[in-house]
């Protein structure tokens, strides 16, 4: 007959078999239970009294039981800190209980994430116990599919300063990232008849696939060395994604002649631009170009991210959206999960409104720009790559001569080395022969780790000698 106890504090689910008799009934469950793995090694069981009284057994039979399985080596017990599942019988009975850790990258240098080990802990805490001090019982109730109010309000404010977008906080939708942020905007356009969209080639994978999977046919939009070819826009062409500060993977921003050539192109044909501004914070030279959607507001849909600024883990994003796209836009996040959860929300719209964000914004882009320049250092040493972009982002693309070591040998000389990166070609739209490359990101790990990591990455490009061609 299955029995749930509580006792201490503790939850437990056992079936214990009224046929053995009591105690052997309740030592065979334990066993049992800890021979599968759901009482882990170190898990502290009920106390006899509240054991017995639960189960309706007497103490001593309770007693008993646990005496009987600390001799077989299954609990221990010490006065004082009560009576735990063995380590030992954890490791030789069931061994496959916990499921270790992914393997984390020895040198990260995967283009795109940021140096979470200067997460910003000690305002976060702080911002959340102002959140939760002053919190009313409804925030801990439905949230609203738009997202929480002083979250849009607190971007409104901060995306008109710092990046000139042009907005009220009724026209912002929150998401659980961009990736989830797309893949609604994409449902919507097809669903409203969009059918063709044009995206940057090359251009993020996975976001292409989202893209994709909504319904869109994409087209590839060539990249050069001003970004993407906005001339190669249609009639036809119902939208265009693209990352026009620093285009991912490249680093160019687009070029002024471009941008305004892609304004005129949505408003005589009415098509959608939609800005992935991904690092848009992370301008080295120059203070940072500002977002297109500030001149075009009813044209663009703006994107941004906090998973550059903060931690990927929040899975906190935001768009800013023509006004005919926010009920739909609105809709389909709540068909796909009601709301982004709400406390992360509050947090990061008291970290904004108390500029503690722009401080740590300002912090990282000190230290990143240190980086990327150490990380060039090493590159001159490396004929046959040429670096490419701005200075600006979390990564640098390098390309590869053709009579030098190919992508897939350098990869292969990186993963033996424990250094991870991403290459050039499976960005590619048209995976066809064009120039090879890696994308090598200077910001993931920690201060303390980046000069090892930059030492593997050398060794690894070891093959590539020579000195590499500086961008312009
Ligand atoms: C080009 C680009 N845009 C946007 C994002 C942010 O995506 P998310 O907000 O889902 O983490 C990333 C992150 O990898 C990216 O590479």
């Amino acid at each position: 007959m299955p029995n749930s106890w509580s006792s201490s504090r503790l939850d437990l689910h056992i079936t214990l078999d009224a046929a053995a008799g009591r105690r052997a009934g309740l030592e065979s469950a334990l066993r049992q239970a800890i021979r599968q793995g759901r009482l882990p090694a170190g898990t502290l069981l009920p106390s006899t009294r509240g054991l017995a009284q639960e189960l309706a057994l007497s103490r001593g039979t309770v007693s008993a039981a646990y005496g009987q399985l600390v001799e077989e080596g299954y609990l221990t017990t010490r006065p004082g800190s009560g009576t735990k599942v063995a380590e030992a019988a954890q490791c030789a009975q069931a061994p496959a209980c916990r499921a270790p850790a992914p393997a984390t990258p020895r040198h990260d240098l995967r283009p795109g994430l940021p140096d979470v080990s200067a997460f910003p802990t000690r305002a976060w805490l702080a911002a959340t116990r102002r959140v939760l001090t002053h919190a009313r019982p409804e925030v801990f109730g439905a949230g609203d599919p738009q997202g929480r109010i002083e979250l849009r309000n607190a971007l409104a404010d901060y995306l008109g300063r710092t990046r000139g977008v042009i907005t009220t906080p009724d026209r912002i939708v929150i998401t659980s990232g961009h990736y989830q942020g797309l893949g609604l905007l994409s449902g919507v356009l097809a669903t409203n008849g969009t059918r063709d969209a044009a995206v940057e080639d090359p251009g993020h994978n996975l976001f292409r696939e989202v893209v994709q999977r909504a319904g869109l046919t994409t087209i590839a939009l060539p990249v050069d060395t001003h970004g993407a070819r906005v001339d190669a826009l249609t009639q036809r062409t119902g939208a265009v994604f693209l990352t026009p500060s620093h285009q991912y993977p490249t680093g160019v921003p687009l070029h002024p002649g471009r941008r305004r050539r892609l304004y005129a192109w949505a408003r005589s044909t009415g098509g959608l631009i939609v800005e992935d501004d991904y690092d848009g914070e992370y301008r080295y030279d120059r203070r940072p170009v500002g977002a297109l959607q500030g001149v075009a507001p009813d044209h663009v849909v703006y994107c941004g991210t906090a998973s550059k600024t903060l931690a990927p883990a929040l899975r906190l994003a935001w768009m800013v959206l023509p006004p005919h796209l926010v009920q739909p836009v609105t809709r389909a996040k709540q068909q796909a999960d009601l709301y982004t959860e709400t406390l992360g929300q509050l947090v990061l719209a008291d970290l904004i409104t108390t500029h503690a964000y722009d401080r740590h914004v300002r912090a990282a882009r000190l230290r990143y720009r240190r980086r990327r320049e150490l990380l060039l250092g090493r590159l001159t040493a490396h004929p046959g790559l040429t670096a490419h972009g701005v200075p600006a982002g979390l990564h640098t693309l390098v390309t590869l001569s053709s009579d030098g070591p190919t992508e897939d040998e350098l990869l292969a000389g990186c993963a033996q080395r424990g250094v991870a990166l991403r290459g050039l070609t499976e960005l590619r739209h048209d995976l066809d022969g064009r120039p090879q490359g890696l994308l090598i990101g200077f910001a993931a790990p920690s201060e303390r780790a980046y000069p090892a990591a930059l030492d593997a990455l050398s060794a690894a490009l070891a093959p590539a000698v020579g000195a590499v061609r500086q961008p312009a």
